[in-house]
């Protein structure tokens, strides 16, 4: 039997499967360092690892030439955390898990446009601290939604899942940019530059890959190219962010809030970003949702199974 490493505990019918098929450890202490990943790409035929994993080029370099692992079969669709090029000069096969995250990571770069609009995070904490005097006529104040322009920065899956969200359900003029030409069965006008985008929208919605072609892709420029009015979101990684410059516009109001659902250094959480009313910001919860997080176990195993018939995983990046 093969052996598999699945480094978080995940759906616990998926595991059930995975140990009729291999001799499968499931580690339970968080997230792995790049020792601990080099390690484990020495012990283990497959693994199947996840974001924060830290299969970085260091981490191949330690476990040799020729590890003993052959694939790793990602929990996730981004993949930033895995050196891709040092994975493949190893032998070592990856896959993620595309498209089943898709409903779930533009559901929640919603809840991030809404609630950052509509000042729901201060809300929530004004009504949970017993401030709330009442119904006000000009209480709370927020940005209205219906009808104003959504810009998307990365027309991918998962941007195109945003902008029919903003088209279809809010009556949204939709622009983007995205590296190479696209087109979309929707009303979308592609802009000419990044920054033509970030000012022309109301909001901005980043959904990009991470990775080194994306770090830092939106700087202090892009964000001053915002109106004062606008409204930032992420829910891509946080590394294409510039988070000081971000956390220094939100600070001298040139830009009106944001909704955050990753970091640049996550789980670190500026304090400074937590200091600003204005700001929503969850945990990594784009595709934390019970069928979500099911289907990407399944999907993982999938391809680490297909991998160990012999099979072109599905997936493979
Ligand atoms: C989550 O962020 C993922 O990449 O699947
Ligand atoms: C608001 O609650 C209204 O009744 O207009």
């Amino acid at each position: 039997m093969k052996t598999l490493l699945i480094t978080r505990p995940i759906a616990d019918a998926v595991i059930a499967q995975a140990r009729d098929l291999f001799d499968v450890t499931v580690l339970e202490t968080g997230a792995m360092d790049e020792a601990a990943a080099g390690q484990a790409l020495q012990d283990y035929d497959a693994i199947l690892p996840t974001l924060g994993d830290a299969f970085t080029a260091n981490a191949f370099a330690a476990a040799g030439e020729n590890p003993r692992c052959k694939m790793l079969g990602n929990f996730g669709v981004g993949y930033n955390h895995i050196d891709v090029a040092a994975a493949k000069q190893a032998g070592v096969q990856v896959s993620n898990t595309p498209d089943v995250l898709t409903d779930a990571t533009a559901d929640i770069a919603m809840t991030l446009l809404l609630a950052t609009a509509r000042r729901a995070g201060e809300g929530e904490r004004f009504v949970r601290s017993g401030q709330w005097g009442g119904f006000s006529p000009k209480g709370q104040l927020g940005t209205h939604v219906t009808g104003k322009t959504v810009g998307i920065i990365g027309m991918g899956r998962i941007g195109q899942a945003i902008a029919r969200r903003c088209h279809f359900g809010f009556g949204m003029q939709v622009v983007f940019f995205n590296r190479s030409a696209k087109s979309v069965d929707f009303p979308a006008t592609q802009m000419p530059t990044l920054n033509d985008t970030m000012s022309a929208a109301d909001f901005v919605v980043v959904a990009t890959p991470g990775g080194a072609a994306t770090t830092h892709l939106i700087d202090a420029a892009a964000i001053g190219a915002m109106k004062p009015s606008g409204i930032f979101v992420n829910i891509s990684r946080g590394e294409v962010v510039d988070e000081p410059a971000l956390i220094a516009a939100l600070q001298a109001g040139l830009i009106a809030g944001a909704g955050l659902d990753v970091y640049e250094n996550e789980p670190h959480v500026p304090d400074d970003l937590k200091a600003l009313e204005q700001c929503v910001l969850l945990p990594h919860l784009g595709s934390a949702t019970f069928e979500t997080r099911q289907a990407m176990g399944q999907m993982a195993l999938d391809n680490i199974i297909a991998w160990s018939k012999g099979d072109v995983p599905p997936q493979l990046v």
